[in-house]
């Protein structure tokens, strides 16, 4: 059956707490953190810097909460603004009493790590290189009463149809999808944003990624009311701070809306620039078709290849950390062509040549960290 092949009890084998920013170091060339833009735009700073007057007053998150309800077409009621998305999977990993909650993997490792600091038994769907990781919703144990699944999915970059996303929702579960990526996707064709009409479906977006915030730490949550206000009852007092609220209206106006368009229309060429440099590399495999702001390859010996590349000054995230992936993936942020054309003529020197590299699975021993 396809519930017993794909569900497994967690092992606590990769180090769930390792982000691309521990791959970071001054001076290299960041494309292991997944956040667009170095810092905000001078438009979005101003903004920032002008709540600064309104510091001596604590936070008041109805106008932001009004202008992303708005934004996605929702009740302000419908709306949560958290500090960062990853405050989302905490406060749904407090507040809910799921007795089966299933998390999709390989994806962003935060919420089954909030799952299990809230004492949660977390059960794993592992999704598949065989399968393209693409999500079968007939995998997923039926008695599953909490289900989180990114769309599209960090590190694997697929971008699972709505449908099938929405499959997953039935009375009785809270569906948890996260779109911090979403907004990079031009159109956002499957979003579940704005579908107020399925049971139990929590929507979590950031405004870090897109906007270079991710020091400023705002997101918010959209879902039904009730589901909403459970989740607002396990946040701290003021949890989302003024300067966050100001930014969070301000990318949630029509002009930031489209300006964001306009970045994920480059986001799709600079994606495709990387991708065809990537593939005219021997040994080295892009899987699948790349959807999100960031690229997963396959490559031989993958540590020693991520190892090479930081002496010639890149970072790239390693995959080893994400749940069902090894050594041999790595995680590549897609950043402008120029930074693209240096990374491949880097990685056309560290990779090994044809003859030498071995499939991946039978990476030498000295290649695990
Ligand atoms: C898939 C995914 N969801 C959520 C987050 C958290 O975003 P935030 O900075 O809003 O907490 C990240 C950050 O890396 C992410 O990769």
């Amino acid at each position: 059956m396809h519930t017993a092949r794909h569900m497994v009890r967690h092992t606590a084998s990769a180090d769930l707490a390792h982000h691309g920013d521990a791959d970071l170091a001054p001076g290299l060339v960041d494309l292991a953190v997944n956040v667009q833009l170095p810092e905000p735009p001078a438009w979005l700073r101003d903004e920032i810097a002008a709540s600064l007057r309104d510091l001596g007053s604590y936070p008041r998150p109805e106008p932001a909460r009004v202008a992303v309800a708005a934004r996605h077409r929702r009740d302000a009621t419908e709306v949560l603004l958290t500090n960062g998305a990853a405050e989302a999977f905490v406060l749904i990993a407090r507040v809910l009493r799921p007795r089966r909650p299933v998390v999709v993997h390989p994806q962003f490792t935060v919420p089954e790590l909030a799952l299990r600091a809230a004492g949660h038994h977390v059960e794993r769907l592992q999704l598949t290189a065989e399968d393209g990781f693409r999500l079968d919703p007939r995998a997923l144990a039926d008695d599953a009463d909490l289900v989180v699944l990114g769309n599209p999915t960090n590190p694997t970059s697929v971008l699972h149809p709505a449908a099938a996303v929405a499959s997953l929702a039935r009375p009785g579960r809270v569906l948890v999808v996260d779109e911090a990526f979403m907004d990079a996707v031009p159109g956002e064709p499957e979003s579940l944003a704005e579908t107020r009409d399925l049971p139990g479906v929590l929507v979590v977006r950031t405004v870090t990624k897109t906007w270079g915030l991710a020091g400023l730490r705002v997101g918010y949550t959209l879902g039904p009311a009730a589901l909403i206000a459970r989740m607002a009852e396990g946040q701290p007092p003021w949890a989302v701070s003024t300067p966050a609220l100001a930014a969070a209206r301000a990318c949630a106006r029509p002009g930031a809306v489209a300006e964001a368009a306009r970045a994920a229309g480059d986001t799709v060429r600079h994606r495709d620039y990387l991708v065809r440099g990537l593939r005219r590399l021997p040994g080295l495999a892009v899987p699948g078709d790349p959807r999100a702001p960031f690229v997963l390859v396959r490559v031989p010996a993958g540590e020693r290849v991520r190892l090479a590349l930081r002496d010639r000054g890149f970072a790239v995230r390693r995959g080893d950390t994400f749940p069902g992936l090894g050594p041999d993936y790595l995680r590549i942020a897609v950043r402008p062509p120029d930074v693209t054309d240096r990374l491949v003529a880097a990685l056309t020197d560290v990779l090994p040549a044809p003859a030498e590299a071995a499939p991946a699975e039978a990476a030498p021993a000295e290649a695990a960290p």
